[in-house]
């Protein structure tokens, strides 16, 4: 039986850099499958580790049918899942009303639906020891103004993960809900919608890629539920949980 590891998001930013961290910590894995929806960028990409194999599958995360081709996938290649990497993501930071009604339910499809969708199919093909990193943010710690859906997003999937880790351990699956803070990634330098200065964004530290890619590889390994990397997000997870919302929203406003 194949082993593979599963990582959406792969083309760009920080789902990339977890498919080089996966290659460095398992070099036992039979194949990594990629998705996202830039089938070129996927393969220009997966081409520069010619010893590597990997499935490419081009999948758009916010269509239905997108997840019947990964149920077929698997069915036809039974494999064992050593791990689901749930990166995927996309932001819009503007006043609610500003963002289109279809973009807000883009976000709600790739943030929060399709993660859980794909834990549901995977689940049948993972064992003791298999492990899912759902890549939430420190902005489902609390409702953040001018980003509201996408924090509520990432909220639901801080509260789905830390459930499905409950749920999950007797079977010895872990389950680690990565809350990252600023990262320079495709994300943050194409939002054109994130406000240019006066903006709490602005003064946060950016994290190192590489180095939170593999201390969650560990993090997820040793039975860990959640993990904030960096000092300062550490500190706003603390805050979030005394402060009350109506009152922490004056700052947490993007
Ligand atoms: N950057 C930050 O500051 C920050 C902070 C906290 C959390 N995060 C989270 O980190 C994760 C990774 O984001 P990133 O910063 O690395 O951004 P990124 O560079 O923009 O990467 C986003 C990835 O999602 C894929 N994607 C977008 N729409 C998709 C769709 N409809 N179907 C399938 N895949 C889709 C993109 O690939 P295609 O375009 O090829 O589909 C890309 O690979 C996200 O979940 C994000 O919310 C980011």
């Amino acid at each position: 039986m194949k082993e593979i590891a599963i990582i959406t998001g792969a083309s760009s930013g920080l789902g990339r850099v977890f498919v080089e961290a996966v290659i460095e910590k398992y070099p036992q894995l039979d194949e990594i499958w990629l998705i996202a929806r830039h089938k070129e960028l996927l393969k220009k990409f997966a081409g520069k580790y010619p010893t590597q194999t990997f499935k490419i599958l081009p999948l758009d995360l916010t269509v239905e049918k997108s997840f019947a081709v990964f149920r077929e996938t698997l069915k036809q290649e039974q494999p064992l899942i050593k791990l689901l990497i749930n990166d995927a993501g996309i932001v819009s930071s503007k006043p609610f009303q500003k963002i289109s009604r279809q973009r807000q339910e883009m976000m709600i499809k790739l943030n929060a639906e399709a993660p859980m969708i794909l834990c549901y199919d995977a689940l049948p093909y993972m064992q003791a020891s298999s492990g899912i990193l759902n890549v939430c943010s420190v902005a489902g710690f609390a409702p953040t103004p001018n980003m509201t859906t996408y924090s509520a997003t990432k909220a639901f999937l801080f509260d789905f993960s830390k459930g499905l880790y409950a749920e999950l351990k007797e079977r010895g699956i872990h389950v680690l809900a990565l809350c990252p803070g600023n990262m320079k990634t495709g994300m943050f330098q194409t939002n054109g919608d994130l406000p240019k200065e006066h903006s709490v964004v602005d003064i946060l530290p950016f994290l190192d890629l590489r180095k939170i890619t593999h201390d969650s590889l560990e993090k997820l390994e040793a039975g860990q539920m959640v993990f904030t990397p960096g000092v300062i997000y550490k500190l706003y997870r603390v805050i979030a949980k005394l402060i009350p919302h109506k009152f922490l929203m004056h700052f947490s406003k993007v």
